[in-house]
């Protein structure tokens, strides 16, 4: 077992960067290509078995014998993909990685979803939903420059619903252009009343290089005033809690049994193989990125060459800071009994004046065995993270 990171089983992530547009807020790898033609879906798919072999080349020994746990199917918008090519994608990572994974989550735009297409998905072994909803209204909708209209996300969202996922999971947006709280706290009923039993809420944030930041240095975002967007923030959280959602991460809400297990490996930092351009790796104490340009990465894979633009041994100091850094996240926070077991050695030999200002600031406390964020620290929780990721 190696020192920094789980060697047991395995989380694989694979990134697919079609979407119908592209929002004018995204910061991802995408490309918007209104209908994904099945001769570039044909070729991305070959392209991304390709790497799988290539991976295999190159990391073999530390990727064999490791169950696989989960896959995750994100983007962009995997739900424009054809229930076959999911399909041949999950039989091929199964039968290379000791498969069938426990989870397999994909991301969808509900209001781009063809008919059928999501029992589809379940059919070729997709257990679980993560559906871009964002809004139930059409002017927030539009603001965003979302491709979809409220009523097709709602039948979206319904019709799959009906399919009978093992858990689903709706994205909502807060914090968006002439957003009011009625608004955002009328769809959060929706979700709730629909039985969704996963919302993440996602602060829209403001991306560098994007058209909305374009826009609001000209001073044309008309964006919700901090108290406001602080008021839906702690709305959200109360009324998810009270309607039985556990937060257990930053933006995560779970009924119990409906936490990604996907997502909760990156915050335990946990090995993640990382497929299709810019998707990102940890295996074994090693980092690494493929190139976010779409046709480097094509033409590299195509010649049989890495398409990983960056790539760097995870040093014991590191390891150690995104232990902590990614474990606040949890609301559950960062045992104790973990850190030691991983590390050799107790939190406050490696943290013991970060940790001891958290506490004076009253950001961070101690529960029975664990450190968590409180109740000031889970609203300023950037101030936390920054302490130890990527110092
Ligand atoms: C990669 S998207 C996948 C789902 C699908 N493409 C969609 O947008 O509906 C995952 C989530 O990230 C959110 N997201 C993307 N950019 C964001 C930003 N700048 N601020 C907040 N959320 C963002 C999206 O709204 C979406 O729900
Ligand atoms: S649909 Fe999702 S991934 Fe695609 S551009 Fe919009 S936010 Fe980004």
């Amino acid at each position: 077992m190696s020192a920094a990171t789980s060697r047991d089983d395995l989380g694989v992530y694979v990134h697919i960067p079609f979407c119908e547009r592209v929002c004018p807020y995204c910061d991802f790898a995408v490309l918007g290509v209104g209908r994904l033609e099945p001769e570039r879906e044909r070729r991305y798919v070959e392209l991304l078995l390709r790497e799988l072999d290539l991976l295999w080349q190159k990391h073999g020994p530390d990727l064999a014998d490791r169950p696989l746990a989960t896959i995750y199917l994100g983007g962009g918008t995997p739900g424009l993909l054809q229930p076959g090519s999911v399909e041949r994608l999950l039989r091929s990572l199964e039968a290379r990685l000791g498969g069938p994974a426990r989870e397999v989550t994909l991301e969808l735009n509900p209001g781009t979803l063809e008919s059928g297409r999501a029992a589809g998905f379940r059919a070729a072994g997709v257990t679980r939903l993560s559906i871009g909803l964002q809004s139930l209204h059409d002017r927030t909708l539009r603001r965003l420059g979302r491709a979809q209209k409220a009523a097709e996300a709602l039948r979206g969202l319904e019709s799959c619903l009906a399919v009978g996922f093992d858990s689903l999971s709706v994205d909502l947006i807060f914090g968006a252009p002439e957003q009011t709280e009625a608004e955002l706290f009328g769809d959060l009923e929706r979700v709730i009343e629909l039985g969704v039993p996963h919302v993440s809420a996602y602060a829209l944030t403001i991306e560098p290089g994007t058209p909305f930041a374009r826009a609001r240095e000209r001073g044309l975002l008309r964006l919700p005033d901090e108290e406001t967007e602080l008021r839906m923030s702690l709305g959200l959280r109360a009324r998810l809690a009270e309607a039985g959602y556990e937060q257990y991460e930053i933006s995560s809400f779970a009924r119990p049994g409906h936490r990604s297990r996907h997502n909760q490996r990156y915050w335990a930092c946990r090995d993640v193989l990382g497929l299709g351009v810019s998707a990102a790796s940890l295996v074994a104490d090693l980092r690494f990125q493929n190139t976010r340009d779409l046709a480097e990465w094509e033409t590299a894979v195509a010649e049989g060459r890495s398409p990983v633009g960056e790539s760097r041994p995870v040093s014991a100091r590191e390891a150690r800071q995104d232990f902590v850094g990614l474990g606040f996240r949890c609301l559950d926070g960062i045992r104790r009994s973990d850190f030691q077991r991983r590390f050799g050695a107790p939190l406050e030999v490696f943290f013991a004046a970060e940790l001891r200002e958290l506490r004076e600031l009253d950001l961070v406390a101690d529960r029975e065995d664990s450190l968590r964020l409180t109740e000031r620290g889970i609203r300023f929780a950037d101030e936390v993270f920054q302490r130890f990721v990527g110092r």
